[in-house]
């Protein structure tokens, strides 16, 4: 019930935004032409039905109430804040809207993004947990990916809503984003539906890094495989993308996608440097690692691993197999 109502207030508000963006004066001065300056195309700006909520107090929460839509529940979706006293007022101002759908392409909330830069506002405000919008388990993106996906056998993961649309502009569609927050179990098993091949295009900075390695354990239990491609120079795949062209930007993923269980391996051993004992905690850790590939039909990509393991850490390989099979239980 509630529920129903909510994507119907989420759709208002996104036409709304949309016609906000695209047919007034304001939204054309200082929203679509910042898209445009970013490089965002008519052809994405329409597909992903982005808008505008003007840098005015109510104009949105006036169009809401005159629609009789109910005003208990407005506070709900995110688009409105009740104030002190008790007055409903924009919550979205002066921001562009990525309107977030779920796997169905229906609305179940949004993000707002700041125009531009400034310090003492938070750059993207999100819809709240409410019945529809679940951030466990949302990937930004899934609806227009969906099928791109299950063509290629693969999806691409990355971090931000502008990642997602830049790389569509770029002819690349098999991407979702998880919006900047770590991977969850429903987050991919959503992924498990259309492919088995997980593709993490994160940051290289360390933020970055170590957001990839939290989502590892979780995903080789959900029985993905996972590779990892890190951005440099402080790119993003926004940023990089319209930096290099689509042509060189999947050239590069090409060449710098690894093998993530070998990626973290590599990145251990460095820390590790010529120390023993932190040698060996590395072993076990990737032993414990290892003992997640544990799906029977996953046995022979577990030996696998294991044997390129071994080699790279210089040890035996039966050993590091007693010890998987340790932590196994
Ligand atoms: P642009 O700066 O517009 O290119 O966006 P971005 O996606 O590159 O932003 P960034 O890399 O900083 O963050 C990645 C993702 O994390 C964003 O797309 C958001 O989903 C989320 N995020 C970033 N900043 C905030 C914030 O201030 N609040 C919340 N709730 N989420 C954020
Ligand atoms: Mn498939
Ligand atoms: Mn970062
Ligand atoms: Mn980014
Ligand atoms: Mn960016």
């Amino acid at each position: 019930q509630t529920a129903d109502s909510l994507y119907v207030i989420n759709n208002f508000a996104q036409k709304f935004f949309t016609e906000q963006l695209l047919h007034t004066d304001n939204g054309k001065a200082i929203a679509l032409s910042y898209l445009r300056e970013r490089g965002f195309r008519d052809t994405v700006i329409d597909k992903f039905q982005l808008g505008y909520n003007p840098d005015t107090k109510d104009t949105l929460t006036k169009a809401l109430l005159a629609n009789q839509f109910n005003a208990e529940l407005l506070p709900k979706t995110g688009l409105v804040s009740v104030r002190n006293n008790n007055e409903l007022v924009d919550n979205y101002r002066g921001r562009i809207i990525f309107p977030i759908h779920n796997i169905s392409g229906k609305i179940i909330g949004f993000g707002a993004r700041i125009i531009g830069k400034n310090d003492h506002a938070p750059k993207y405000i999100n819809t709240p947990e409410n019945e529809l919008y679940v951030k466990s388990k949302i990937l930004y993106g899934s609806y227009f990916a969906r099928m791109a996906i299950d063509k290629a056998d693969e999806c691409l993961l990355v971090e931000g809503y502008t990642d997602v649309i830049s790389l569509h502009q770029a002819g690349i569609e098999n991407v979702v984003a998880s919006g900047g927050t770590s991977l969850t179990t429903d987050q991919l098993r959503l992924i498990k539906k259309y492919t088995n091949n997980l593709t993490i295009i994160y940051d290289g900075d360390n933020a970055g890094v170590k957001a990839a390695l939290r989502g590892l354990d979780m995903a080789l239990e959900e029985g993905l495989d996972v590779r990892l491609v890190l951005i440099p120079d402080n790119e993003d795949p926004d940023s990089y993308v319209n930096k290099v062209g689509a042509k060189a930007f999947n050239e590069f993923v090409a060449a710098a996608k690894k093998d993530f269980i070998i990626f973290q391996l590599e990145v251990m051993l460095r820390e590790a440097g010529g120390d023993v004992t932190k040698k060996s905690n590395v072993v076990n850790q990737v032993a414990e690692t290892l003992s997640r590939i544990n799906r029977v039909e996953d046995f022979t990509k577990q030996q696998d691993y294991i044997r390129q393991c071994a080699g790279i850490l210089r040890i035996d390989e039966n050993g590091l197999t007693t010890l998987v099979n340790k932590y196994k239980r």
